[in-house]
């Protein structure tokens, strides 16, 4: 991102209503990209996120040799070369702002004879990836890494990938797959050993290609182990990608914290791994319903239906964390509209997000006159209740677009304005963001309507 900064403001615009289509899954339209690229024959993705961050993805296999387009009406075709098939890139990969995209990648070059140069935005390159160098090291690519193993590194994949039992000391679902996708490359069976279940895309998806993938059950509130099998036969396939949960949070928030609201949001991703915010909103007393339930391409979804709701604040168990990973900047805004105080624990890795999430979102809410407290991993929000929330406060975004949609969504019920500092990092995972809530009702404010966004890009890639 090398333009100026766009702020924007949001003020409270009377009550949200009607059906916002809220873009593509973020995870699983990279996993679309990158699978239609290490697949034989052509893969046809609807509903791809057309976001800077898959759109990092899909300019990254271009590079590589494989032929990515968009075709009318959206429908993108991913022409693939095969298991092992990409080409040394000429170019340093410029993953963007993207840690999915940097470590999922980072897991296919490893099983790539091939060197590439990896780098990243100002908030990428901050953040940890010896997470993945580590067991990517141990199934023999070799990785040098700035200090600290951040980025920009040079990768030299392995010239014949060791299966590997890797027992992850974070439950997450970058790394899992990282080491699933160097896996594939691996003659005999990789398991990985999760501490927790996180989001489980890449294995669905694996299968729905034709790998054989295995999830056993472990006892004891652990995650399950998941085997593949190496050297599968992937087959391109169609997909049709949801509406992102985690995109949908925040019209959803916005309409159970703005009196008066009723919003729709149809199709939208359910997987038992990503919906733990819908739990917790529930448990806070939220009017939402779950319409139309069903299945396509291996992934549930459904219709939801939120309306304005009187909430409470409450204890958030830390084992639903994986679950609700990227929703705890809005959950806190949800929880300050709420009457008590609302507690979240076990949400360390939010200090290693686009942002230190937890800091961000603490002094966002402060900034709003919202008090609350936090430690190494942990953040408590006292809810204001009848009072109101002040508002009144800019808020810095540190590139996180969550953090910047968040605060945003709080602009919308505030008794005085929300400004954030800088709006350009929405285009990331929604670059329709503006223009959908403002179709609901909402009120902004700044520059940064009517810019450019991801899927306008996109659109002239055509
Ligand atoms: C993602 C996994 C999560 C999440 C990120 C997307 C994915 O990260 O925060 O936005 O697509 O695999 P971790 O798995 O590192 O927690």
């Amino acid at each position: 991102m090398t333009q100026a900064s766009l702020p924007l403001h949001a003020r409270a615009s009377g009550p949200l209503s009607g059906v916002a289509r809220v873009p593509g899954d973020k995870s699983i339209s990279h996993r679309a990209v990158m699978l239609g690229a290490l697949a034989v024959g052509e893969t046809r993705v609807t509903g791809l996120l057309e976001g800077e961050d898959v759109l990092a993805t899909a300019a990254a296999f271009r590079a590589m040799g494989a032929d990515i387009a968009r075709g009318k009406g959206g429908l993108w075709t991913v022409r693939g070369l095969g298991l092992g098939g990409l080409r040394e890139p000429a170019c340093v990969l410029d993953m963007g702002n993207s840690g999915t995209a940097a470590r999922l990648l980072l897991g296919v070059l490893a099983g790539h004879p091939i060197r590439a140069f990896m780098t990243g935005d100002e908030s990428l390159v901050k953040r940890p990836m010896g997470r993945v160098a580590d067991p990517l090291s141990r199934m023999g690519a070799r990785i040098e890494a700035r200090s600290g193993g951040r980025l920009p590194l040079m990768i030299d994949g392995a010239e014949a990938v060791r299966a590997i039992e890797y027992e992850m000391p974070v439950a997450s679902a970058q790394v899992k797959s990282a080491v699933l996708l160097a896996g594939l490359m691996a003659r005999g069976t990789t398991t990985v050993l999760e501490p927790a279940a996180s989001r489980d895309h890449t294995e669905r998806m694996l299968g729905h290609f034709g790998a054989a993938v295995t999830v056993e059950p472990r006892a004891g509130g652990l995650g399950p182990a998941v085997h593949l099998a190496g050297e599968p036969e992937l087959t391109g396939a169609d997909i049709a990608v949801p509406a992102d949960p985690s995109s949908a949070a925040f019209p959803l928030v916005a309409a159970l914290i703005t009196p008066g609201s009723e919003v729709r949001l149809p199709g939208v991703g359910l997987n038992p791994t990503r919906t733990g915010l819908l739990d917790t909103l529930v448990e806070m007393g939220a009017d939402l319903a779950i319409e139309n339930r069903r299945e396509e391409g291996g992934e549930p979804l459904g219709d939801l239906v939120a309306r304005h709701s009187a909430l409470t604040g409450i204890e958030v168990p830390p084992e639903r964390a994986p679950a609700m990973i990227d929703e705890y900047p809005i959950l806190a805004v949800a929880a300050s509209f709420a009457v008590g105080t609302t507690v979240m624990r076990g949400v360390g890795e939010l200090r290693v997000k686009e942002s230190d999430r937890i800091a961000a979102t603490e002094a966002g809410l402060q900034a709003n006159g919202v008090a609350t407290t936090s430690g190494g991993d942990w953040l408590t929000v006292e809810g204001m209740g009848p009072d109101g929330v002040p508002g009144g406060g800019t808020v810095a975004t540190h590139l996180d677009h969550r953090i910047a949609m968040s605060f945003l969504v709080m602009g919308l019920a505030a008794k005085r304005a929300v400004a954030i500092d800088d709006a350009r990092a929405i285009a990331t995972s929604f670059p329709d963001f503006v223009p959908l809530m403002e179709g609901l009702g909402a009120a902004f404010d700044g520059p940064a309507r009517g810019a450019a966004g991801g899927s306008d890009k996109a659109r002239r890639a055509e």
